[in-house]
C-alpha cells in the first residue's frame, strides 16, 4: 500500500476544481481497502471513497484520506437460456465495461452508454439515462463494511434503489465500499427506444438493423451534442435532479406558464430542472471562471480556475431563483464534500 501525501485531486474530479487530499492512495484489492481504513483509523481521518470523481465537488482541502477505487475484473458467473450475471470490479471504467457488455452481445446497459465514472459508483445513486436505470439489470453487489471489515451482499430491495437514490445515499452513507457489482444481462435484447432523440437517429439510419449496437451509437450521438465533455470544460453533469411535483401544483403552474414540460409519474408530474433554470434567466451564464451550460442549464461548469465554493454559491443562488419563480424546491444530485 503506497499512501502519498498533500496530493491534489484536480486530475481526480470532473470539475477540474484543485483541491488537495491530506493522504491518497490507490486500492486494487480488499486487501488494500482494509490497509487503508486502518491507517486512517490510527490517525483519526475520515476517508472518502473515490470512483472518477464525476459526481462530487471539492469545496475545500480534504483532511482525509482519499481511497480511489480501482478493483478490477469482469466475470462471467452464470448463465441460463434468457440471462447472463457477470460480476464486475467496482474500479472498472462504466463506459468501458458497457462496451464489454455490448462486444459479447448482453443486453440492458447499452441505453447508459457513456455515463462517466466508475462501475462501484453505478449503485450509489442508481445510474440512469434515455429510459434506463441500473436496478432494471442489477442482480446484487458486495460491499466491505467499514466497520466490521466483512463483505455483505446486497440485492436490490436491500439497495433501496429511487431515483437517483440508493441506501448508500441515505441510511447506510459513509459506512459501506462497493466492491464488485453483478448484473443480470439478457442474451436477447429488448430495445428500449421510446426516448424522441433515440427514436430520431434510428430513423435517419432507417437502412441499418436495429441492435444494441446502434443503440449505443445513438445515445453516444445524442450524449455528445448535448453535454460538454469534461476534458474540455469542467462539470460533473446534471447537477441537480429533476424535481417531482403534485399535479395540483403542477396546473397551478401551467396556467401561468402553458408551455411548462411534465412527464407523469407515479408520485406526481415530473420537470426538467433544466426548463425552471432556463426560464429564471440562468441559461449560458457565465461569472468568471464559473457558469451555466449555454447548451444544458442543468450542468454548471468551470472554465479552468474556477473552485467548487462559487460552484456552490451559484448552485444557491439558482435554488433561490428557481423557488421563487415556480415555488419549486431543486435539489442537487451531486455530493458536496
Ligand atoms: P465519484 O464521483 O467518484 O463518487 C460519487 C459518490 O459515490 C461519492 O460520494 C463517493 O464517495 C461514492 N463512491 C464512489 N465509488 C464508491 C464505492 N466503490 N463504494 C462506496 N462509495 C463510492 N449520472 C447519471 O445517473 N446519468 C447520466 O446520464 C449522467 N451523465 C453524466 C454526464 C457527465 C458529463 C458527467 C460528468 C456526469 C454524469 N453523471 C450521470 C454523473 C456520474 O457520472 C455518475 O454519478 C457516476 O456514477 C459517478 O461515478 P464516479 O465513479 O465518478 O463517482
Ligand atoms: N430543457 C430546456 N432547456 C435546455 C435543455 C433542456 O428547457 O436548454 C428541457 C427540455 O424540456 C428537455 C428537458 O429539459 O426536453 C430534458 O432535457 P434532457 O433530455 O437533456 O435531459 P435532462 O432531464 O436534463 C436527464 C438526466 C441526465 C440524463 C438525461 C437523459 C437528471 C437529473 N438528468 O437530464 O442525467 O443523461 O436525462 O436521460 O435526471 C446526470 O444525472 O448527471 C445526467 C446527465
Amino acid at each position: 500500500m503506497n499512501i502519498q501525501e498533500n496530493i491534489s485531486l484536480q486530475a481526480f474530479n470532473t470539475f477540474g476544481i484543485n483541491k488537495n487530499a491530506r493522504f491518497f492512495t490507490v486500492c486494487k484489492s480488499i486487501d488494500d481497502l482494509k490497509d487503508s481504513l486502518s491507517f486512517a483509523a490510527k490517525k483519526n481521518l475520515p476517508v472518502l471513497i473515490l470512483g472518477g470523481g464525476s459526481n462530487i465537488l471539492l469545496t475545500k482541502d480534504l483532511e482525509a484520506l482519499v481511497m480511489k477505487n480501482e478493483l478490477k475484473g469482469i466475470h462471467k458467473i452464470k448463465e441460463d437460456k434468457e440471462y447472463v450475471w457477470v460480476e464486475v470490479g467496482a474500479g472498472e471504467i462504466w463506459h468501458d465495461w458497457v462496451m464489454t457488455a455490448i462486444e459479447n452481445n448482453w443486453a440492458g446497459i447499452e441505453n447508459l452508454s457513456l455515463i462517466p465514472g466508475t462501475v462501484g459508483a453505478s449503485p450509489m445513486q442508481n445510474i440512469g439515462a434515455y429510459g434506463v436505470e441500473i436496478k432494471e439489470v442489477f442482480e446484487e453487489l458486495k460491499a466491505l463494511n467499514r466497520k466490521t471489515l466483512e463483505i455483505e451482499k446486497f440485492d436490490a430491495e436491500a439497495c433501496q434503489f429511487g431515483y437517483r437514490e440508493s441506501v448508500f445515499k441515505n441510511e447506510l452513507k459513509d459506512q459501506y465500499i462497493i466492491c464488485s457489482v453483478t448484473f443480470r444481462l439478457r442474451k436477447n435484447p429488448i430495445f428500449k427506444t421510446e426516448y424522441g432523440a433515440i427514436q430520431e437517429i434510428l430513423e435517419k439510419n432507417k437502412s441499418q438493423k436495429i441492435s444494441i449496437k446502434s443503440i449505443s451509437d445513438a445515445v453516444i450521438a445524442i450524449r455528445k451534442s448535448k453535454l460538454p465533455n469534461p476534458k474540455e470544460i469542467g462539470n460533473a453533469g446534471s447537477f441537480f435532479k429533476n424535481p417531482t411535483i403534485s399535479n395540483k401544483q403542477y396546473e397551478r403552474i401551467r396556467s401561468e406558464y402553458p408551455q411548462i414540460p411534465g412527464y407523469p409519474t407515479e408520485e406526481g408530474i415530473k420537470i426538467p430542472a433544466a426548463w425552471l433554470i432556463e426560464q429564471a434567466g440562468w441559461k449560458g451564464k457565465r461569472f468568471g471562471e464559473i457558469g451555466v451550460h449555454e447548451k444544458q442549464p442543468l450542468v454548471l461548469v468551470n472554465y479552468g480556475k474556477g473552485e467548487g465554493k462559487e460552484v456552490k454559491s451559484l448552485s444557491e443562488k439558482i435554488q433561490k431563483s428557481v423557488l421563487e419563480k415556480f415555488g419549486i424546491q431543486l435539489t442537487p444530485e451531486v455530493n458536496f464534500l
